[in-house]
């Protein structure tokens, strides 16, 4: 397989909180030869969604523009960066446990650099500084340029802040260091205006800004001469996409033009913004995967008011209905939040009512987690015990398994087309990829390689997993 470049790989894979395969991931480039004696060796550890891997990436490649080093191994840094993720508090809490770890041995090395990035450093500001002293930077998701401003400024022994929101940064001129794989995780949008009541990230994030359309079209052009397969969209609310009169689904088919492109993919979609242009493009573009996280949230108006999701229930079943008559094969998932603030046992059984009548391939689904600096915050009571968020929690939960299992096992004696990703983590005889619908499939090698597309015929599956053999 042609890729970018021949650089190391280091993926860890613990959980840190939240949804899109949230998985800290290390960005690691190969050493360059500079010449000057303020490099430094960054370790960039990334919590949170794909938004933030994306942004790691982009961090790496403002590092390496100004001469600095970005390393797989954590041990060989002078600078550890950790680009955090704000969502819910138990992903800030974890957070704090590891720079605690941390701070063991910047006390053990005293030269150590600890910087705070991301989400959780826009969020708590100078508050880091009091919860974890031996912080030396905290940078917010729009000040990344100023990174190699920072790492000199520390030396001085001074913490750097750089938390200015500034909608017209976009990161369009930077280069972002991508690891090697069939994946690109491409950022079309930054921000989000929607101001849904429960969340932080218009807080965070600032404003919606998109990124112009033929810089794009030209960087997905460089990615597949780069050797990757699968180009995924990613904003906040990446459906609301505008470049002049150019929407989304003008995007999406501008994209997948490119030649070469052989899987375009996006998250996650406002289903407010789920436009007729959107649906298009996913029906008739063969390109793009016949795949949707459409993010619900509750299944009761009520609560979705008090939310300010701008749907009702209602919309939101004839949504699905819809793309379903247009793309019958198509695949959604969705993310779902239970013990929002006033919400009742009659409402909480409306959001398990229309997940079971919907039958979602997928879902995402959370306690509602109170955030400092919310609407929802600072105008509803967060009233819901706990132990309630919990019991509801695992009913949607297992509700959920089952659909997700019955959905897979309705594949049993299918053939899919496969896009071959890399061994399985569990039989280096065995490959894993993605079926079109976002499908985890798992079967033996036979002579195909990765980034190839291979036909699959489905043997068995879990609620997670399908299983199968390669058919010619
Ligand atoms: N539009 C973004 C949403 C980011 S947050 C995207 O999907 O890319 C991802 C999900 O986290 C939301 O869809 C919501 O279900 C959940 N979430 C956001 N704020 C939350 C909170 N305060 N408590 C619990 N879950 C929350
Ligand atoms: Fe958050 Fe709602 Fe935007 S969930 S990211 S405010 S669409």
């Amino acid at each position: 397989m042609k890729n970018k470049s021949p650089l190391p790989i280091y993926t860890s894979q613990s959980d840190p909180d939240g949804k899109l395969l949230a998985q800290p991931s290390d960005i690691s480039i190969r050493k360059h030869k500079v010449n000057t004696q303020f490099a430094r060796n960054v370790y960039i550890e990334t919590y949170g969604c794909q938004m933030n891997v994306s942004d790691s990436e982009l961090m790496a490649g403002i590092l390496t523009q100004a001469g600095h080093h970005t390393v797989a191994n954590i041990d060989e840094a002078d600078v550890i960066l950790l680009n955090t993720c704000a969502i819910r508090e138990n992903a800030e809490t974890k957070v704090i446990n590891r720079l605690e770890h941390l701070n063991h041995r910047k006390r053990r090395e005293g030269n150590l650099i600890i910087g705070v990035c991301g989400c959780m450093a826009q969020h708590l500001r100078d508050k880091l500084l009091e919860a974890a002293p031996y912080v030396d930077l905290v940078m917010g998701p729009d000040a990344y340029r100023n990174l190699p401003m920072a790492l000199n400024a520390v030396a001085s022994g001074d913490p750097f802040l750089g938390l200015q929101l500034d909608k017209s940064e976009d990161y369009a001129d930077i280069a972002p260091i991508r690891k090697e794989g069939i994946r690109a995780w491409l950022t079309i949008q930054r921000g989000c205006d929607k101001m849904c009541t429960f969340c932080i990230v218009p807080f965070v994030r600032g404003r919606e800004r998109s990124l112009p359309l033929k810089l794009l079209t030209d960087d997905v052009q460089r990615l597949v001469d780069e050797g990757f397969k699968e180009i995924v969209l990613l904003g906040q609310t990446v459906n609301s996409y505008h470049d002049g009169d150019n929407d989304f689904g003008e995007l999406l088919w501008r994209i997948a033009e490119v030649d070469g492109v052989e899987r375009v993919r996006f998250t996650s979609p406002h289903p407010a913004d789920a436009t007729d242009s959107m649906i298009d493009a996913m029906e008739n573009c063969p390109q793009v995967c016949k795949q949707l996280h459409l993010p619900l949230q509750s299944g009761s108006t009520q609560v979705l008011q008090r939310m300010r999701r701008t749907y009702t229930a209602e919309q939101y079943r004839d949504l699905v209905s819809k793309i379903r008559d247009r793309i019958p094969q198509i695949a959604i998932s969705t993310d779902v939040i239970v013990g929002f603030c006033e919400e009742t046992e009659k409402d909480f059984k409306q959001t398990y009512n229309l997940m079971e009548e919907i039958r979602f391939d997928s879902a995402f689904m959370f306690k509602y987690s109170d955030r400092d600096g919310t609407l929802a915050n600072k105008m509803l009571p967060d009233d819901v015990p706990e132990e309630e968020k919990a019991r509801r929690l695992n009913e949607i939960i297992s509700l959920q398994e089952k659909i997700s299992g019955e959905i897979n096992q309705s594949k049993i004696g299918t053939t899919v087309p496969v896009l071959v990703e890399g061994d399985s983590r569990r039989d280096s005889d065995q490959y894993h990829g993605k079926t079109d619908t976002f499908k985890t499939t798992v079967f033996p090698k036979d002579n195909a390689q990765v980034g190839d597309i291979v036909n699959v015929k489905i043997q068995s599956a879990t609620a997670h997993t399908l299983i199968g053999d390669i058919v010619t």
